[in-house]
């Protein structure tokens, strides 16, 4: 029997129900485990992935390739697709999918504009992944957050979860939030006044879970188990003065762990600009370069399931 995944597109994490982010994970558990012993596994010989990136990324396209070759599969890498692709001339996003699909068994694709993921799967006859539209969404980091959250904290119910920076522009913030109103947390949100969650989404959250929004970090930081910290995401801003007015806004150093909380988990999704110092990486609870391995893990879950190699 087929997995309910299978052929499906993943564009928001509401795509996703909580039973099917679970499974994701535990996949992701059991491929973790079994590349400790096989670096290259064969549940997916002869397919083909293509990543379509029209902005800027690291870990998200290498971490995705990285997993497609992990799973035996092939990769079709389109790194700087705003330049380098027909879109340049001018060619729809729909248009360009419909092509791809004829080439690959996957899209991948990540673009500045919000809902771009959608326009491409309206032409794509194949599965097309969101790996980020504009401020909106980024899904699959959302999986390897949670997947990270679980390994570092042993479970996710019952936790207290703070998100600091741009809940704004932040697509990271915008689909863990989601996620994690699937489960039992308790959610602080930490930002300047101009970059504060959607408040149509912070007020979809406050009917699933607890949330209190503040500018008081090192309050939440006493009191949380979790800090999910953010870039402030300096491309989204129409006006350089309103960036240079917020970009040093909350900065994590190892004096204010130490002070607040030694215990507690720090993630970001990075790159990090300035708001973590670096000489909090060596502390236990810095789990963002953990988080960023993980992303593998979750990915190869996510690939397995929709092109049905795995149950
Ligand atoms: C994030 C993104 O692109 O949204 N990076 C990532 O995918 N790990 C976060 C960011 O750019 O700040």
């Amino acid at each position: 029997m087929s997995n309910s995944l299978a052929g499906r597109d993943l564009l928001s994490i509401e795509d996703l129900s909580k039973a099917e982010i679970e499974l994701i994970l535990d996949q992701a558990a059991q491929l973790e485990e079994q590349c400790q012993k096989q670096p290259k596994l064969d549940l997916l010989n002869g397919r083909i992935l293509a990543t379509l990136f029209y902005e800027p990324s690291t870990r998200t396209r290498l971490s995705f390739e990285s997993a497609m070759h992990r799973l035996g599969g092939d990769v079709l890498s389109s790194a700087s697709a705003a330049k380098t692709s027909s879109a340049a001339k001018g060619e729809t996003l729909a248009d360009a999918a419909r092509v791809i699909s004829g080439y690959a068994h996957l899209i991948v694709q990540r673009h500045p504009e919000i809902l771009s993921a959608q326009q491409a799967a309206e032409g794509a006859t194949v599965p097309v992944i969101n790996a980020g539209d504009g401020s909106h969404e980024h899904p699959t980091q959302a999986l390897l957050d949670l997947y990270t959250i679980q390994k570092e904290r042993g479970q996710i119910d019952g936790l207290h979860i703070a998100m600091v920076g741009d809940l704004r522009y932040g697509r990271t913030v915008h689909s863990l939030s989601k996620a994690l109103a699937h489960w039992d947390v308790t959610l602080s949100l930490i930002s300047p006044p101009a970059l504060q969650m959607p408040p149509l989404l912070a007020h979809k959250l406050k009917q699933k879970i607890t949330v209190n929004e503040t500018e008081d970090l090192s309050a939440v930081m006493a009191a949380c188990d979790a800090l999910y910290v953010t870039r402030i995401q300096r491309e989204r801003f129409k006006d350089p003065a309103d960036y240079d007015a917020v970009k040093d806004s909350y900065v994590i150093t190892r004096e204010l762990v130490e002070s607040t909380n030694p215990e507690i988990t720090i993630m970001h999704p990075l790159p990090r600009v300035n708001e973590i110092a670096t000489d909090v990486d060596d502390l236990p609870g810095a789990a963002y370069f953990r988080q960023a391995d993980n992303g593998v893990w979750a990915r190869m879950a996510l690939m397995a399931l929709i092109l049905d190699a795995v149950e």
